[in-house]
């Protein structure tokens, strides 16, 4: 199954495609997490995309287009998570594809209000080292601002400052009809109420999309994981 999350920061995109990886064996392709190790690794292109993402406006398409495709390229199943953002996008991704014989099944669209994000990025905290996603009131760690899994601190995203959080929304919201459009006429989407708990919309979209817990995707040899 090939999957698009689409939805407002704080939606909790990364959230169900986390759950949907360790169930079902989906690759979670997420280009923020990718743009985040590109800008990580200090490449031009990562200075590039730095100054963007830092202000909450959209990195450039051809930018993220690139870093995107070389990805897809290798994989079967995924979850895109972050990606489309734009039309143009959109039309990008639907060509190279078509090229691949790859089409999206469904895009999972997570209606969430302004005050739920906002209540959400505010609280978020994530693992320096391997990226574990946090919240201080809904999904607290067991130990003190340490990461359960690894250990390491627990950090806030740069770009989840109220200021940065309040761009990032109004580039959403100028975004997000056309691209909705785009999906609607394409009879693939899905529309989910993201304000419920994560388990709630979790059930919403396994009982949506018809998949069961015995339901796992095929990946040929390649091992379940995360791409970033
Ligand atoms: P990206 O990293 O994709 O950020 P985003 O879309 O703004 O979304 P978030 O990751 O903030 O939210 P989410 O929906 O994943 O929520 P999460 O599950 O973490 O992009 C960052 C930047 O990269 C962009 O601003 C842009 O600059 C650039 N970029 C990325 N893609 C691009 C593209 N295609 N084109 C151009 N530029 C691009 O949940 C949030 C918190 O809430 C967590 O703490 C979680 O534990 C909690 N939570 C989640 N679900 C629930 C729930 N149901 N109930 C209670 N708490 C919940
Ligand atoms: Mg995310």
């Amino acid at each position: 199954m090939r999957l698009i999350l689409l939805g407002p920061p704080g939606a909790g995109k990364g959230t169900q495609a986390e759950i949907l990886r360790e169930k079902y064996n989906f690759f979670h392709v997420a280009t923020g997490d990718l743009l985040r190790e590109t800008v990580k690794k200090e490449t031009k292109i990562g200075k590039k995309a730095k100054r963007y993402m830092e202000k909450g406006k959209l990195v450039p398409d051809e930018i993220v287009i690139r870093i995107l495709i070389g990805e897809l390229k290798k994989l079967e199943n995924f979850i895109l998570d972050g990606f489309p953002r734009t039309k143009k996008q959109a039309v990008d991704l639907e060509k190279e594809l078509k090229k691949l014989e790859k089409p999206i099944q469904s895009v999972l669209y997570f209606n969430t209000c302004d005050e739920i994000s906002i209540q959400r990025l505010a609280g978020r905290r994530i693992c320096e080292k391997c990226g574990t996603n946090y919240h201080i009131e809904n999904r607290p760690p067991a130990n003190d601002m340490k990461c359960d899994k690894c250990g390491a601190e627990l950090i806030q995203r740069k770009d989840d400052n109220p200021k940065v959080v309040q761009k990032r929304l109004k580039v959403y919201k100028k975004e997000i009809n056309p691209l909705l459009e785009y999906y609607r006429k394409k009879g693939i989407i899905v529309e989910l109420d993201g304000n419920k708990k994560a388990k709630e919309v979790f059930r919403e979209i396994r009982e949506k999309l018809g998949i069961d817990d015995l339901h796992k995707v095929k990946q040929g040899n390649r091992k379940n994981k995360k791409v970033s």
